[in-house]
């Protein structure tokens, strides 16, 4: 028997209807899911759009010119995002992330910064704030969203080497103008800062060793991620990832390494520290060694979906709930049923299968579901 239906506008990227059962009990307090894993960790996709055409993530071919974004009566508004935001804390979100596409690029980004950075944990903490950026508008706007609460941020940068740089982000974008943003967003005391480089066999795996000796005594934490089948336009093959094993080689060819534990449980990254005490580096694994038996993490998209992979192929449109007059209490219940039935675990069981069994379905963008 259902009581009520969380309303679900039809798209393809849609879950259909999320039905909750009468005998649900409206939860208060920490969920978890089918596999016991807490929710902790909440991303915001703040717009579909970026600046950039990265190879990996937004290829020229598919988002050209005719590509349709979504239109702007469909995005959340801040302060629906905010809205959803103060009540997934109450479930046990300590983690906000913010994403795109290029989140830089969403109007009065930091009038969102400064709602969620006076959200509190229920037992009044103060929240990890921060976002994800290509760095290309970060020197600008560095300023502003310190002053709004940003804690730090997490800077793409895939090469130091304009070349090939230019070949990832594939709009002629410079290596500078990004560095130029990482060292603004430090001078207004934005930090932690974190590099993450993807790398794509061969584009880039030549500046492995090279960002790592740029980055070796900075104050940054320079992070290498495998290259991901996310979404269903960037033709990823096995083939095209380095395995995050020959990264750690190649660096500690050179220079010493050793692992060191992670700050908390279910970090992406594992790190390593440079034995002569100039600094860390990480390895994200995704594909070689798959870290969903402790996934904590649940995305909101720009139109108000509510996916609990990044890989989903479909999210609870919590957009509509809220739109349709849907109480706190009800949008709390609707977050804590689609939590404690969530059962994914894409990166595990695609490392169990090989390439050609791979599920066809069409996976999301991760441009829209966000990083
Ligand atoms: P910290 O909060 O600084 O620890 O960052 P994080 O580990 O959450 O990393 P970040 O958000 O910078 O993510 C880095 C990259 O890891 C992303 O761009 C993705 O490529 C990958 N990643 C992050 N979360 C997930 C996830 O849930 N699943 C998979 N498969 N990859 C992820
Ligand atoms: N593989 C790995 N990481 C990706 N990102 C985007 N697409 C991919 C992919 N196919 C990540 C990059 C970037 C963030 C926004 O998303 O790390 O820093
Ligand atoms: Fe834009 Fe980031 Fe995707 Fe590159 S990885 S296209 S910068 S959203
Ligand atoms: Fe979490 Fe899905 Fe990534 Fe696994 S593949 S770590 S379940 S988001």
């Amino acid at each position: 028997m259902i009581e009520k239906i969380i309303p679900i506008a039809e798209n393809h990227y849609s879950n259909g209807v999320a039905a909750i059962p009468s005998n649900f009990e409206a939860p208060v307090g920490l969920v978890t899911d089918t596999l016991k894993r807490p929710l902790r960790d909440l991303r915001i996709s703040v717009t579909d759009r970026c600046n950039f055409r990265c190879v990996y993530c937004m290829p020229k071919d598919v988002f050209d010119k005719d590509h349709v974004f979504l239109p702007k009566n469909s995005l959340l508004s801040l302060e629906e995002m905010a809205r959803f935001a103060r009540l997934a804390v109450t479930h046990g979100v300590e983690k906000i992330r913010l994403t795109g596409g290029e989140p830089l690029l969403r109007k009065n980004l930091e009038k969102l910064v400064e709602m969620l950075s006076a959200l509190k944990t229920p037992d009044g903490r103060e929240l990890d704030l921060t976002l994800t950026t290509n760095g290309s508008l970060l020197a600008k706007k560095a300023q502003a969203l310190k002053d709004a609460g940003l804690k730090r941020v997490t800077v793409s940068l895939d090469s130091l080497d304009d070349t090939t740089f230019k070949l990832m982000n594939d709009v002629d974008f410079p290596v500078a103008e990004v560095l130029h943003g990482i060292d603004v967003a430090h001078r207004v005391g934005i930090g932690p800062i974190k590099i993450n480089m993807v790398v794509k066999k061969g584009i880039n795996g030549q500046d492995i060793v090279p960002m790592a000796r740029h980055f070796k005594g900075s104050p940054f934490i320079l992070r290498f991620i495998e290259y991901m089948d996310v979404g269903a336009t960037n033709g990823w093959k096995m083939g095209e990832v380095i395995p995050s094993a020959e990264v750690v080689r190649r660096i500690r060819a050179e220079m010493a390494l050793e692992e060191i534990a992670p700050n908390y449980t279910g970090e992406t990254s594992v790190r390593w520290r440079y034995q002569d005490d100039s600094g860390e580096i990480g390895v994200i694994s995704s594909v070689t060694q798959a870290f969903c038996h402790s996934c904590t993490r649940a995305r909101l998209s720009t139109e108000g979906k509510l996916h609990t992979c990044l890989f989903a192929t479909g999210g609870h449109d919590l957009r509509a709930l809220m739109r349709g007059g849907g109480s706190d209490e009800e949008i709390s219940t609707a977050i804590a049923h689609i939590w404690r039935a969530r059962g994914d675990r894409y990166s595990e069981l695609r490392s169990a299968m090989t390439e050609g069994l791979l599920p066809t379905v069409k996976k999301i963008e991760m441009s829209y579901i966000g990083g």
